[in-house]
């Protein structure tokens, strides 16, 4: 399997340390820069309030089965977690999209470093993902809207 990067994900973000958790914790703007040859298949984005970006945890150094997520102490399966580091190092953000410019993207809840390989956008349609009856396992109790960093 070959995957070709669509774009560069740009943010303020220089390491993983002082890069947001979740979108959801950040107010920061950041810039989706979609290769000029991928241009065309940006055609109505605009008309979408928000975005998924699917992208590459290039920084992540091997993976882990078990780990300790940002949110716990305690170890969990990677696939029960957000970790950057699994062994596909495949991450999503929902972003909002606050307008376009040619081939780049001005998205707002960016999460990511600087430079991060993009390797799809899908708009986001909450019909098609929300779920009812969702259970968040061991992240119940753990999230808090309030801090934004
Ligand atoms: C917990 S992950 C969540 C990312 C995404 N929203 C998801 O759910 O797949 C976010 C963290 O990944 C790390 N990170 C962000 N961009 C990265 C990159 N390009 N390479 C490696 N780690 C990255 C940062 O430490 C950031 O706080």
């Amino acid at each position: 399997m070959r995957i070709e990067p669509i774009g560069i994900i740009h943010s303020t973000f220089k390491n993983r340390k002082d890069t947001p958790i979740q979108p959801f914790r950040s107010n920061k703007i950041g810039r989706v820069e979609v290769c000029k040859k991928f241009r065309d298949g940006l055609k109505d984005i605009v008309g979408f309030s928000h975005i998924i970006l699917i992208y590459k945890f290039h920084k992540s150094r091997g993976w882990r089965l078990l780990v300790k997520p940002f949110l716990d102490d305690q170890l969990h399966g990677v696939f029960s977690t957000r970790s950057p580091r699994r062994p596909n190092q495949i991450g999503i953000s929902v972003v909002r999209l606050l307008r376009r410019k040619g081939n780049v993207l001005f998205v707002k809840g960016i999460d990511v470093i600087d430079g991060t390989p993009l390797l799809d956008i899908k708009p986001y349609v909450p019909e098609f993902s929300s779920a009812f009856k969702v259970r968040i396992g061991w992240l119940t109790n753990k999230i808090s809207k309030k801090k934004v960093r």
